[in-house]
């Protein structure tokens, strides 16, 4: 049984839209007046996004309200007063409160709200206009795909305020341009315009602002015309690539393929 979506309120509390039709979800961060700044309960909310997400899905767009994908972490985290409601990390290290293993644990469920976007029954795109800074850069690199407004800016901010990207980002992104152009844009923490992102390959498609919707649209489009089981069998096989080697993906394809057939051969016949 699928586990229950987020309510109305939870989504609203962590800054979050969330609207299903049919066969795609459209995520929506939604704080504009403070460019889509996210907290520890937008990371835990995502993740739970992606347990209840109805078997019916199979693309997730994720955008950002207003001029800005995101503005990364919200930076009262870091304040003393913290954020109501939330757990500051910060607050709680200083105070010596909770071990190490107890910090471990709930950076992994913030983590989370980020790992489910690979899942091969899904393909995840990250529809960016304006900034897209930290723990908002992360979360474009979580989808499988990014579609870039002209506009878009990429920062990975968090080296220059004396931390690590923490949100799973730094494998993608070395995955994407290379471990000495990774060093290059995280140790600098400097930013990457859409064009330059089209040329990293941090970007499968930059357009016109205005095009934005359309662009994710007619992706949106092209990626259903594929039927759902090979698709997903598709992804799996694409997402061990990387780390296998030649005869263990070659052996992987057989396998995959040979489930294919069976089902094509059952449902014909
Ligand atoms: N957290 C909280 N509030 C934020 C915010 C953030 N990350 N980013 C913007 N805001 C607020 C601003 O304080 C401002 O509030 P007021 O209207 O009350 O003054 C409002 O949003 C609008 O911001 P700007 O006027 O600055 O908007 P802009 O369009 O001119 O600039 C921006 C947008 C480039 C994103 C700029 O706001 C900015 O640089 N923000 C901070 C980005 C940042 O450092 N993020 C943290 C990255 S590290 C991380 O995410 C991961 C980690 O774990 C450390």
């Amino acid at each position: 049984m699928e586990a229950a979506l987020p309510s109305a309120e939870e989504l609203t509390a962590a800054g979050l839209r969330l609207e299903i039709q049919g066969a795609v979800a459209k995520v929506t961060l939604a704080r504009p007046e403070r460019r889509n700044a996210m907290t520890g309960r937008t990371w835990t909310t995502l993740a739970h996004i992606g347990h209840g997400l109805p078997e019916s899905v199979r693309i997730v767009v994720i955008s950002g309200d207003g001029s800005s994908f995101s503005s990364g972490i919200d930076l009262a985290m870091f304040s003393p007063e913290g954020v109501p409601g939330e757990t500051s990390l910060m607050a709680r290290i200083a105070a010596g409160d909770g071990d190490r293993s107890e910090i471990d644990a709930l950076i992994a469920s913030y983590q989370a709200g980020y790992l489910w976007l690979r899942r091969p029954d899904i393909v995840s795109v990250a529809a960016v206009r304006g900034h897209a800074i930290g723990a908002g850069f992360q979360l474009a690199l979580a989808c499988d795909l990014r579609v870039l407004a002209d506009d878009a800016r990429l920062c990975m901010k968090e080296p220059a305020l004396g931390l690590v990207p923490d949100l799973t980002g730094t494998k993608p992104l070395v995955d994407l341009v290379g471990v000495n152009r990774a060093i290059e844009l995280c140790l600098t923490a400097r930013t990457v315009s859409a064009a330059e992102a089209r040329e990293l390959r941090l970007a499968e498609l930059v357009v016109p602002g205005d095009e934005l919707e359309a662009a994710v649209a007619d992706l949106t489009a092209a990626l259903l015309a594929v039927p759902a089981e090979a698709a997903t069998a598709t992804k799996a096989l694409l997402l061990g690539a990387t780390e296998a080697g030649l005869e263990e993906q070659a052996a992987a394809e057989r396998a995959a393929q040979i489930d294919r057939l069976t089902a094509l051969a059952r449902a014909a016949g």
